[in-house]
């Protein structure tokens, strides 16, 4: 794998970073996942425009203007022979003294790297856990300090199932690395955008193509009686929780509305 870190391409193994990186330090960056099919990236504007909100949202300057995103992401892709992949870029703080204040010169960290995308004609079914959202107010920065998210999957895992639902005050939030939706009575509905959530990309993209589908605030009960549970990511897609909490979800199996939508994705 050729990987693009601060100004150079190079193998994996040669790519190295200071132990004083602040993104090794303290977790100080963000990064982007961005779908890559046929060696074309999929919503590219749609995903700088996000890196752009989460650098502001710390206070970073972006190091690159858009053309510049577009020939290093592409230069990575074709480097590593294109196809189906996902792109993984983050973007920290730079090497400094460790001190929890910015550094008075900042020479932000860049790294690329990416990796094939093993895409299914038709994904299986996942299983969930509703875990209480244990992460702090500013979910919608993409940062690499993933801790949470991190403890909140690896219960899940050790729970046997694939994602923890995350639940706030009562309220559904989004998944512990995926955006939730419900289908409730032939209503799909998502919570709306805030500080408590990601603003996923292929959340929007299920809005756009399902235009009724609606955004509002989900209770756990409404979880709990949905007759379809989905999460929504750019690597996995849009996949149908079938269990939750060892419970089946409406039937059991696979939703004839996640069928209807999971087609209309294919056809973007
Ligand atoms: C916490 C969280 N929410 C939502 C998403 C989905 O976002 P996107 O559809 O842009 O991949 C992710 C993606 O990994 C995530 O980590």
């Amino acid at each position: 794998m050729i990987v693009y870190l601060n100004g150079e391409f190079l193998p994996l193994e040669e790519a190295r970073v200071p132990v004083l990186d602040r993104g090794f330090i303290f977790g100080d960056g963000v990064y982007e996942v961005i779908p890559v099919y046929n060696g074309l990236i999929f919503k590219l504007a749609e995903h700088l425009q996000r890196l752009e909100n989460s650098l502001s949202g710390i206070k970073l300057a972006n190091p690159f203007t858009t053309e510049e995103w577009t020939g290093i992401l592409n230069s990575v892709i074709t480097r590593n022979d294109g196809g189906d992949r996902s792109i993984y870029l983050q973007v920290t703080r730079g090497i400094a003294k460790r001190d929890h204040q910015f550094p008075q010169v900042v020479n932000p960290t860049v790294l690329v790297m990416s990796n094939p995308l093993n895409r299914v004609a038709v994904p299986a079914p996942i299983t969930a856990i509703t875990c209480e959202d244990t992460r702090w107010k500013r979910c919608d920065i993409k940062s690499i300090a993933l801790l949470p998210n991190i403890l909140l999957r690896q219960a899940a895992v050790e729970a046997g199932a694939n994602e923890a639902i995350l639940i706030r005050d009562g309220f559904v939030t989004e998944g512990a690395a995926s955006n939730v939706f419900i289908v409730e009575n032939g209503v799909v509905i998502t919570p709306p955008k805030s500080n408590f959530i990601l603003p996923g990309i292929t959340r929007d993209i299920v809005l756009e193509i399902m235009p009724s589908a609606k955004e509002q605030n989900i209770s756990e009960a409404q979880l709990r009686s949905a007759d379809e549970i989905w999460v929504t990511s750019s690597t996995r897609e849009i996949l149908p929780v079938i269990s939750l909490d060892n419970q089946p979800v409406g039937t059991g199996e696979v939703g004839a509305v996640w069928s209807q939508v999971l087609e209309l994705y294919k056809q973007l």
